[in-house]
């Protein structure tokens, strides 16, 4: 399978990783292989339509900071240029999620699918902002979207609902979707201040370049916008969320929630309306998970309420979230 993957941070370079060390297998159990035709990163590019070596593009990455020295001759290609001009199957988007106009991303998608590619995402900008009309480019330009890493990273939360609990009628759901905030409150928790649970998240490298994203609950509600239209059917996007983030939650209100047996959580809910803000639950809630864990509980009509944990974010979660998607489209082709 032809690949143009746009941006070569570190979900991009943990996806390469994974398909070098997997080609055997990916060949000889599902019959895919990958061949990454181009690539780039915010200082150039690395094109080859017979498939760029993996091996090399990591350690030109690692030596150079940029994949623009893996050649002399095309490496200063944008993405828009690629997506024209090369011949691909699959655009894998993992540049940077922007929510105030969803670019480049938005652009990204939008051409590849003109284009007949199939697209895998994991940049929440585009969905968050235009979830109900990129679904039907896919549709009309008969390309398929996936986009399990936007929710959960490596944790399967789409495909659960979505699949395993097909037939079943998901009334409403409610979870901890952003892991830079959960870590924030259990460190809180713990007697720290904002400030210094904030800096320590900084130090380990958890919260998002715009401390914003995070802090204010955008990341959790485009992850709500998500589940909401791709569960439940809904056609929202950003501006249907109701959000508030963490930054008013003061170490007292979480001591006072302690003293009841309980934490506060910022919980991004769908029930009658969608919302995102801090929120009390029970320490004995399996919702009330701690330290950087994404949580979900979905109820459904006549299996109860049923909850995923699982670890939200990661290179190597996250690039394994899109071998997922790339293998349905494989299987989906296959079928066909
Ligand atoms: N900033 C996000 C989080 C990354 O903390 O959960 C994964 O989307």
């Amino acid at each position: 399978m032809r690949i143009i993957l746009c941006g070569f941070g570190v979900v991009g370079q943990s996806l390469v990783k994974l398909f070098a060390s997997r080609s055997d297998e990916l060949y000889s159990k599902y019959a895919v292989k990958p061949r990454v035709v181009g690539v780039f990163d915010s200082k150039g590019s690395a094109v080859d339509q017979s498939g760029l070596k993996l091996d090399k593009l990591i350690k030109v990455k690692k030596r150079f900071g940029t994949v623009k020295n893996y050649a002399v001759k095309n490496n200063s290609m944008s993405g828009i240029e690629m997506l024209k001009n090369l011949e691909a199957d699959v655009l894998i988007e993992t540049t940077a999620s922007n929510y105030k106009d969803a670019e480049p991303g938005m652009t990204h998608i939008t051409t590849a699918m003109k284009n007949g590619m199939h697209v895998i995402s994991v940049n929440k900008g585009p969905l968050a902002l235009a979830f109900p009309s990129l679904l039907e480019l896919a549709t009309y330009n008969q390309v398929m979207f996936k986009f399990s890493g936007t929710v959960g990273g490596g944790t399967p939360i789409l495909d659960y609902a979505k699949n395993s609990l097909s037939g079943e009628r998901i009334t409403s759901f409610a979870g901890i979707l952003n892991g830079t905030t959960n870590y924030i409150l259990t460190n809180m928790a713990s007697g720290l201040s904002f400030d210094s649970a904030l800096k320590d998240a900084q130090d380990k490298g958890y919260v998002e370049a715009d401390e914003s994203l995070d802090l204010d609950g955008l990341d959790a509600a485009a992850k709500l916008v998500i589940l909401a239209n791709w569960i439940m059917g809904m056609k929202v996007t950003l501006p249907d969320i109701d959000c508030t983030g963490i930054r008013k939650v003061t170490s007292k209100e979480i001591r006072s929630a302690s003293k009841k047996n309980c934490a506060i959580k910022l919980i991004a809910s769908c029930d009658k309306k969608l919302v995102v803000g801090p929120k009390e639950i029970s320490n004995d809630d399996p919702l009330c998970v701690n330290g950087t864990l994404n949580a979900i509980a979905f109820t459904s009509e006549h299996s109860g309420t049923q909850t995923i944990i699982g670890k939200g974010a990661g290179g190597m979660e996250t690039a394994s979230s899109i071998l997922r998607d790339l293998l349905d489209i494989r299987q989906e082709i296959a079928r066909d």
